[in-house]
């Protein structure tokens, strides 16, 4: 699925229906409320305004814990996540989520890390329209073959 939305199938739903979803399916391994277990942390919007690397981060940190890369401070599209959940999620069963429950969970996750409202309904057109914190430390990479390359 593209970032503009092309490839995202039809259905929909709200982080309401994305919390049952995720406790059936994603919380033995992400954790309860995503802060992580067995596997990847999916939850957490800090740094706000910088990467979770670089001179700026570790003035931020300051000597604190790290953080890790996650969906709210590292994902630069809301569709990749849908098409990720899609593929490979819930790892051990892929492709056992109907179109309705992955847009549910998407939500869920994209309303954890304060990205969007609890109550917002993602669908096809809603969330390419979806803008995700990191979006803006990604540059497209516009090199051309052999010696051009920058
Ligand atoms: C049996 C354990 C397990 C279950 C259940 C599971 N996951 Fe995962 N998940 C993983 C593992 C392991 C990875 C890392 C995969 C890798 O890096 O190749 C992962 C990675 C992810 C990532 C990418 C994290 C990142 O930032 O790189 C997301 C998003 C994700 N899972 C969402 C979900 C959702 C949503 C569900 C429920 C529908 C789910 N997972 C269920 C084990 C699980």
């Amino acid at each position: 699925m593209r970032p503009d939305g092309a490839g995202l199938p039809p259905g929909q739903g709200d982080a309401r229906q994305g919390g049952d979803v995720y406790a059936r399916h994603c919380a033995v391994c992400h954790g309860v409320k995503g802060e992580g277990g067995p596997s990847d942390v999916l939850v957490g919007a800090e740094p706000r305004g910088t990467a979770p690397f670089g001179p700026e981060y570790e003035r931020w940190r300051s000597g604190r814990a790290d953080v890790p890369f996650t969906i709210g401070n590292y994902w630069p599209y809301a569709t990749t996540l849908f098409d990720y959940v899609r593929r490979a999620m819930p790892l051990g069963a892929p492709g056992s989520l109907t179109a309705d429950e992955t847009y549910a969970v998407v939500a869920w996750l994209l309303a954890q890390n304060q990205i969007v409202p609890e109550a917002a309904v993602m669908n096809a057109e809603t969330l390419p329209k979806v803008v995700m914190p990191a979006r803006k430390m990604f540059r497209p990479d516009d090199r051309r073959g052999g010696r051009t390359v920058k």
